[in-house]
């Protein structure tokens, strides 16, 4: 097979290609297509496939409507659609892609011209085509026209898919009147008009809340960051507008996402303490909860964020949320926040290898979050959450008290308050996973709880 794409691009120079195929067998897959890949179609497990697989049905295949090739000795162009007579010469003009057939001349039959003995030295497959008749030519040639017609038509398929798309965007852009701007541009105009001293609280506001929507994404956030939009983000903390202080922690929330190089310019400047500082002073709860966000944004995976927290009373600062009235919304997240760190911790000791394990140990094990926990009593403050009225906020309590179980177990166990919330729980996940069970669910949302619930009663026990 290797020697032919050398062969065939000399062929191709000369345009006319002189391939005698002894049969039109599989003629129509000689399509309009690339030369190359017309050529290897003369193979037997393709005859199969054309042959084989999905018979055709009475309706879709009537050979009446074919019509028929009559060859002579003189080369003709072959018509789509039209069926050649066994024994007959094809040949395909590579220029304009035309099969042409003829009569075979007798004494060049059997294989014995120079293509032919080439095509028999590379294994090329002669079908001997007197053994067909030509209702048998017929019916192929159907089935060969419907696979074609479906080729072409999941190739058109796919063409629409990739232009239209563009096409229609191009169009509504021009109806609009609108050049497409990069989200560069569009960055360093919202920042600047955040900036800007003439703009009105409204229009920072608005800059703020569409520039959370372009900094989610890592590469713009490193703009952001090259920009200077960070530092003014950072200053926007502690605006003298609580709305602006809210939007500013969103974006700087957005932007910290996962974003190992946007954590450490934001530590560095002064991010963590004026975060914690809204967290500790009277603010609106809209304005605590985006510095919550931007908190934990800050703090994922991020050890050195976290000593830090540690060391600057972070861990107060969130315990006294729970002294304050109104901040209940914010409870179940702070919740969250704290398993997150407490397994980032775990996962990590408990991992065999991993891109610098030594390193990130070393990291990690400065972060002194379990005697803080205990000295605190979060046992307490976690394990009273539990009668909450919410699937979804008993499932991250029953969650953290899991993971709290190495460090809470004996205060847990001390907890009678926390055995009966739990029992409670039990008997009515019970008969939500038996609902569930009923309606053909058996490992649904309820089963998940009810599994939860007995194995921290298990433990406790
Ligand atoms: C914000 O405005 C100040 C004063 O107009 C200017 O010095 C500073 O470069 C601006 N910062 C950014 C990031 O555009
Ligand atoms: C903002 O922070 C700076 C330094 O962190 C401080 O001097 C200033 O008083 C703060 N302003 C407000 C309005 O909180």
């Amino acid at each position: 097979m290797s020697h032919w794409a050398p062969c065939l691009s000399t062929a191709a120079k000369i345009n006319l290609l002189i391939l005698v195929v002894s049969v039109a067998f599989p003629w129509s897959s000689l399509s309009d297509r690339v030369p190359e890949f017309a050529l290897t179609k003369i193979e037997e497990s393709d005859r199969k496939d054309d042959s084989g697989k999905e018979p055709l049905t009475e309706d879709d295949a009537d050979p009446e409507d074919l019509e028929v090739f009559y060859p002579t000795h003189q080369w003709q162009t072959i018509h789509p659609g039209q069926a050649v007579p066994a024994g007959s010469h094809v040949r395909l003009n590579l220029q304009t892609g035309a099969r042409e057939a003829k009569l075979p001349d007798s004494n060049t039959e059997n294989g014995d011209t120079r293509e032919g003995k080439r095509r028999k030295r590379l294994g090329k497959v002669d079908v001997d085509s007197s053994s067909f008749t030509s209702q048998e030519l017929k019916k192929a040639l159907a089935k060969m026209k419907e696979s074609e017609k479906a080729e072409r038509k999941a190739h058109e398929e796919e063409v629409r898919k990739k232009f239209r798309p563009i096409e229609q965007l191009k169009e509504e852009f021009e109806k609009l009147n609108v050049k497409m701007e990069t989200d560069y541009e569009i960055m360093v105009k919202l920042i600047s008009t955040f900036n800007s001293s003439v703009s009105t609280l409204d229009e920072k506001v608005a800059a703020l809340y569409d520039l959370e929507y372009y900094v989610h994404q890592v590469d713009n956030a490193k703009d952001f960051l090259s920009m200077g939009g960070l530092q003014l983000v950072i200053k926007g903390l502690n605006s003298t507008e609580a709305v602006l202080k809210e939007h500013a922690a969103f974006v700087l929330g957005a932007a910290l996402s996962s974003n190992p190089k946007v954590q450490i310019e934001a530590i560095e400047g002064g991010a963590l303490q004026k975060l914690l500082v809204m967290l500790a002073t009277e603010q609106p709860l809209a304005v605590k909860k985006k510095a919550l966000f931007a908190l934990s944004s800050m703090l994922r995976h991020f050890p050195y964020a976290q000593q830090h927290f540690l060391k600057l009373g972070g861990l107060q600062v969130l315990r006294s949320l729970f002294r304050q009235k109104g901040m209940e919304t914010l409870h179940v997240r702070v919740v969250t926040l704290l398993y997150d760190l407490i397994m980032e911790k775990a996962l990590l000791e408990a991992a065999q290898d991993g891109d610098q394990l030594e390193e990130k140990l070393r990291q990690y094990g400065r972060v002194r979050l379990a005697p803080a926990l205990l000295e605190q009593d979060w046992c307490a403050v976690v394990s009273h959450m539990l009668p909450a009225a919410e699937h979804d906020t008993r499932e991250k309590v029953l969650r953290a008290l899991g993971a709290l179980l190495g460090l809470c177990r004996q205060r847990f166990r001390d907890d009678a308050a926390l055995t009966a919330a739990l029992r409670l729980l039990r008997r009515e996940y019970r008969a939500l996973a038996a609902a569930e069970r009923r309606h053909g669910d058996r490992r649904g949302y309820f089963h998940e709880m009810l599994g939860s619930v007995d194995s921290l009663l298990r433990e406790l026990s």
